[in-house]
């Protein structure tokens, strides 16, 4: 291993083996309200009939690969999903669409065609209609775009620390944003009881009790991801139809982790890559929720208690419930890891050191990629994770640079060596 890669291998990090994982365990009906192959394979007609779909590349990085002694390494790239910059795309809009037709559909007894929606044909009823959500950025530049396109009005709440770039890109949409005092947990809360008073539909993702169908939807709007990945694994030759071994995912709330670990749950059973969960150490909800084996929030900064990252995206103090359903069981392992990983990680993939292609990866995009450098560089971990030089390892570029100014400082400033 090169020099290089002694930043990882310096960094502290907590792993985690989940005590519930059960690889026998059949994916059981209990959680067909959240993920069945159903409802995965109509989020699948319905959003790649869209104009602007496109499968997103899974790109490999075989000099990373072999530094790190493993087989391949490649990353499921979301940067450029509907141009949005982030995997979010294909959740929040999917669902402001199931919302807007189910609620015509309910209320003049007839069926809508998306592209009518599209045209317009319903305008006098869903101009009248606010969709809303709390968001770090890019889910809420997903509702946003959906009620752009499918014709309604959105309204917006964004925490404290949201950067005033995601906040401009949400606005490009025609949205309204309104930014709070507060941070992410206490905005979705903020979010509730404003949608209330003012009859707005929440298409939140994440989901609490008694509301779960819509952040479901947005996973089996994601589960895309998972589907699209797996059928170029059992497609690529060199792969010779053998799936990832690893998926080294990210988590906010835990709806995309979720929705991939429940995804390849599904369709593979046993056969599934082990899933290693990874969140900023102080905006780790699963892991506290693993340790603890009950739904638990982050314990935040050990000396504030603040729940806060640079990694955007991740900077969520409580998880959701149906995510943690489904990744209660299939995940095999919780990790944290410090935010001062993200600029070296940045970089790294900025920089390809090992001429390997480069990818726009944001703060949360890299969070993966860190955790398995970390990890592959320990031979003590590598045994605890199973890693060897036959792994295949599957990660997801979750978002592009979505804040040019904080990329340019983040890189700029993290040497490496
Ligand atoms: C770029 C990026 N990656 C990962 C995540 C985590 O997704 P989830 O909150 O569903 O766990 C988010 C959430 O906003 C995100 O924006």
């Amino acid at each position: 291993m090169v020099r290089y890669l002694s930043t990882w291998k310096r960094s502290q990090f907590s792993l985690l083996p989940n005590p519930d994982a059960s690889r026998s365990l059949a994916y059981g009906e209990n959680l067909d309200y959240i993920l069945s192959k159903e409802s995965c394979q109509k989020a699948l007609n319905e959003i790649t009939s869209w104009p602007e779909y496109k499968v997103s590349p899974l790109t490999s990085l075989p000099g990373l690969a072999k530094q790190l002694n493993l087989v391949d390494v490649s990353f499921k790239d979301e940067s450029k999903r509907f141009n949005l910059g982030s995997f979010k795309a294909l959740g929040g809009a999917y669902a402001v669409l199931k919302f807007l037709k189910t609620f015509i559909e309910q209320k003049d007894d007839i069926t809508v065609d998306t592209d009518d929606l599209r045209k317009g044909l319903y305008k006098n009823i869903t101009s009248t209609l606010t969709v809303t959500t709390a968001t770090d950025g890019n889910h809420g530049r997903s509702v946003a775009w959906g009620a752009q396109i499918f014709g309604c009005k959105a309204t917006i709440y964004v925490p404290a620390s949201c950067s005033p770039s995601r906040i401009e890109a949400i606005k490009e949409h025609g949205a309204k944003v309104i930014q709070t005092s507060l941070d992410y947990d206490e905005t979705v809360r903020h979010c509730v009881k404003e949608a209330e008073k003012n009859h707005y539909q929440i298409i939140s993702d994440t989901s609490w009790e008694d509301y779960h169908e819509v952040p479901a939807q947005i996973m089996q709007g994601y589960s895309i991801i998972a589907e699209e990945a797996l059928k170029e694994y059992f497609t690529r030759p060199f792969r010779q139809a053998i799936p990832p071994s690893h998926i080294f995912i990210q988590a906010g709330v835990g709806g995309l982790a979720a929705a991939i670990a429940g995804y390849f749950w599904a369709h593979l059973g046993e056969r599934r890559p082990k899933i290693v969960i990874v969140e900023p150490e102080n905006a780790a909800c699963l892991y506290a929720t693993a340790a603890e084996g009950t739904l638990t929030k982050a314990r935040g900064d050990k000396e504030t208690g603040n729940v806060h990252t640079i990694m955007a995206g991740l900077d969520c103090g409580e998880t959701s419930p149906i995510a943690w359903q489904i990744l209660s069981r299939s995940a095999d392992f919780f990790m944290t890891i410090p935010d001062a990983i993200t600029g070296p990680t940045m970089k790294l993939i900025a920089a390809s050191p090992f001429n390997d292609p480069v990818l726009e990866a944001g703060e949360s995009s890299v969070a993966g990629l860190a955790a398995l450098i970390m990890t592959a560089t320990h031979e003590d971990t590598r045994e605890i994770l199973g890693l060897s030089p036959d792994s295949r390892i599957l990660l997801i570029n979750s978002e592009g640079i979505m804040d040019q100014s904080l990329f340019q400082k983040m890189v700029m400033e993290n040497e490496t060596n």
